[in-house]
């Protein structure tokens, strides 16, 4: 093999190890300095889908895993007001860190769910 040919091979290695992790990148990595946008936060909009996607397998009514259910608002709010919601996302000390055996929740998701829970956490 010649050293053209074994560029070419480089070449098609170096794609092929490269060119399929744009899949796993995301908007926060891509553009660090993108503003994270904590104005127009609900709870239907903004934490909902949050916990739909993350958590609801452990807390729905049905799972209830750790006698924790968060699905349904007004069972959400109990925990918010206590604080464990809170304090598990953003796994200070004292509190079980959440999700459980995942990665924490990205920073502009709790900033915006903690902006949610200082406009008082409303049902909207
Ligand atoms: C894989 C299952 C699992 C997932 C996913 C999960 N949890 Fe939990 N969670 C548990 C279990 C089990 C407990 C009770 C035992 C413990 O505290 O570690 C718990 C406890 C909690 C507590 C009480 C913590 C405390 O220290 O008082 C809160 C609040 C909570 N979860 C919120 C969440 C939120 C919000 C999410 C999603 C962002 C989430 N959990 C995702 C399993 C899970």
């Amino acid at each position: 093999m010649n050293w053209i040919n074994s560029c070419a091979v480089l070449l098609l290695l170096a794609s092929l190890i490269f060119v399929p992790s744009c899949y796993y990148d995301n908007e926060e990595e891509l553009y660090p300095f993108v503003e994270c946008d904590t104005t127009a936060v609900t709870y239907t909009e903004t934490v909902l889908p949050v916990l739909e996607n993350n958590c609801y397998v452990c807390h729905s009514a049905a799972a209830n895993l750790g006698g924790i259910t968060l699905e349904g608002y007004q069972n959400l709010l109990t925990y918010v007001n206590s604080g464990r919601f809170l304090g598990a996302i953003r796994r200070q000390e004292g509190f079980s860190p959440m999700p459980q055996n995942a990665s924490q929740l990205p920073d502009c998701t709790l900033d915006q769910i903690e902006a949610w829970i200082n406009l008082g956490a409303p049902e909207n």
